[in-house]
């Protein structure tokens, strides 16, 4: 991946899905470690392990911690027990999807709308501004470079805690998730010979 890159470090890297059985999992976090220890890697992560508790317990038994949990989360989907085990383990939550995958129910709700207006702010910078506050990472995603300057334009305000509350009060739980993966299934992809997916989740 260096060489690809060109560079000499990666300053993260995950395991994207906790894909397979546990002794894959847990063999390419020791390569993980491996690198950590040789200054290759400087903050190793977990992505999407939240729904398979066996390969999250599996992680964590071994002598490199995650620093880095990566998520579905937005406001729709704030994901609250899934914080709570993170914060036990100490790990940073990052949240993708964070602006719902530009879903316009969330880009138009009227909460967000008021928000925005009373900051003079988009309903985007707002979303960003509730994920920092939250003490989130957060990585929008955007193909527009005028979107990318206005998503950083997040740090001349501050959200009140009236308005984080009314923000928080949009979660509408699990079935707020845009996504939510079937791990079993998504694994039985993964095993060698791969077990025939019957294409739904
Ligand atoms: N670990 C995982 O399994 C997983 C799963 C999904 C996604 N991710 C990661 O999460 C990150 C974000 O995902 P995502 O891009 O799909 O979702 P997202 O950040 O929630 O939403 C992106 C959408 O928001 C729009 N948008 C961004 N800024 C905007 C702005 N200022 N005004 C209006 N619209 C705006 C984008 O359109 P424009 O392009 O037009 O700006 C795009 O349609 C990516 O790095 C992705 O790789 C990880």
């Amino acid at each position: 991946m260096l060489d690809r890159l060109g560079v000499e470090y990666l300053d993260l890297v995950y395991l994207h899905h906790p894909a397979g059985d546990i002794d894959t999992i847990v063999a390419a976090w020791r390569d993980m470690e491996r690198a950590y220890r040789e200054g290759k890697i400087r903050a190793l992560g977990i992505s999407n392990f939240d729904n398979r508790m066996d390969a999250f317990n599996a992680i964590m038994e071994q002598e490199i911690k995650p620093q880095i949990m990566q998520i579905e989360c937005h406001p729709f989907a704030q994901r609250q027990e899934t914080r709570e085990l993170a914060e036990q383990y100490n790990i940073q939550v990052e949240c993708w999807y964070p602006l719902g995958h530009g879903d316009q129910r969330l880009l138009n709700a009227e909460t967000l709308e008021a928000i925005a207006a009373a900051h003079d702010k988009s309903v985007v910078q707002i979303i960003i501004r509730w994920h920092i506050q939250e003490g989130f990472s957060v990585i929008p995603g955007s193909t527009n470079p005028d979107h990318i300057e206005e998503n950083i334009e997040i740090f001349d305000f501050e959200l009140t805690d009236e308005e984080m509350e009314q923000i928080r009060a949009m979660d509408q739980g699990e079935s707020g998730r845009y996504f939510n993966l079937n791990y079993d299934m998504m694994g039985g992809m993964f095993t060698n010979p791969p077990r025939e997916w019957d294409g739904g989740f």
